[in-house]
């Protein structure tokens, strides 16, 4: 944003994007906000709207609610439909907008709504707070894709572990479906599961990589992987319910597992089938001691630890039928 207008504290101009088919108010409103400091675009039609939009997505969107080729809940529908605009905040121009078309347009996502004619007073504070919302925004999709990266970064550290973190995530978040998990407990468990191993971190690599058996030392050092993940990621918010999968991902049923030495009643669903699928993708892939197993053998191993307590067979059951079914969600061995 601008040193020069409202939005002080960063080197470049927050942009706005004003979609109207009517010059004068185009003129007006951009006239107004450059005048407060942003850096103004204007277009006439939904198409030029959105054709710009993602080329160049703006920090802000005042969005006429009916354009000649196209109404604005459609071009507001596409700005939500694609990921990298998802957050962009998008305020509707209402001149004699029905209440039903306002419902339909908060059903779609739109931010706010501004009535025609506007009135300057009250517009720059709301200009503000939404290009705000913008950067917070921006700064927790930076946080989140950082972590992503960091992420991959240690499975990558151990070539027989790359893409494990997203392969262990894409099992998980399968057998959730299947098991009913809604939306906002799965975001949490694919968060938990992409970062389950990110302790690692702390892990040297001659003991991470160490081809032969570990020695007591060096598996204490490797089992406090789970709690170091969970130190790092306590700080974010967004990882808040995430936390306890990352912690106890190598606890067992029956209580013989990691760190807490948890048992059954005291390991959430969302722990028993990221730790499952966690397990099923070391078995399957190809180890520096071993290479990979075949599903069935996995399951032969599999089986048999569940009968020792150590896993839930449900999930177990879950997860061998899903493969079975559609082997396409099989995530990518590459
Ligand atoms: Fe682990
Ligand atoms: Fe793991």
């Amino acid at each position: 944003m601008s040193d020069r207008g409202p939005g002080q504290g960063n080197s470049t101009l927050a942009r706005i994007l004003v979609v109207d088919d009517e010059p004068p108010l185009r003129l007006v409103l951009r006239r107004f906000l450059e005048l407060s400091g942003y850096d103004v675009a204007e277009v006439g039609t939904g198409e030029e709207a959105l054709e710009r939009i993602r080329r160049d997505p703006p920090d802000l969107v005042f969005l006429d609610l009916q354009l000649p080729d196209r109404s604005g809940h459609s071009i507001l529908e596409a700005i939500r439909a694609e990921p990298a605009t998802r957050l962009l905040p998008v305020v509707m121009l209402t001149g004699l907008a029905t209440s039903e078309q306002k419902v339909r347009a908060f059903e779609l996502g739109v931010t706010d709504f501004l009535a025609k004619p506007f009135a300057p007073d009250e517009l720059l504070p709301r200009v503000r707070s939404l290009v705000l919302l913008k950067q917070f925004a921006d700064e927790l999709e930076h946080a989140e894709a950082m972590i992503a990266t960091l992420a991959r970064t240690i499975d990558a550290r151990d070539p027989y572990t790359a893409g494990h973190s997203a392969r262990v995530a894409k099992y998980a978040e399968v057998v959730a479906r299947r098991m009913g998990v809604e939306e906002t407990p799965l975001l949490d468990l694919r968060r938990g599961a992409l970062f389950h191993d990110l302790g690692k971190i702390a892990v040297p690599d001659a003991v991470l990589r160490k081809p032969g058996p570990l020695t007591d030392e060096e598996r204490r050092v490797i089992q406090k992987h789970p709690v170091i993940g969970e130190e790092l990621l306590a700080p974010m918010k967004t990882m808040a319910k995430s936390l306890p999968i990352v912690r106890h991902h190598h606890e067992r049923l029956d209580g013989s597992g990691y760190p807490d030495g948890r048992s059954g009643p005291d390991l959430p669903l969302a722990v028993r089938i990221v730790t499952v699928a966690d397990i099923f993708d070391a078995l399957t892939t190809k180890r520096v001691y071993r290479d990979a197993l075949s599903r069935e053998t996995a399951y032969g191993i599999f089986d048999a630890e569940v009968r020792r307590g150590w896993w839930d067979g449900e999930v177990l059951r879950e997860l061998q039928a899903a493969l079975a079914e559609s082997p396409a969600e099989t995530p990518d061995r590459s």
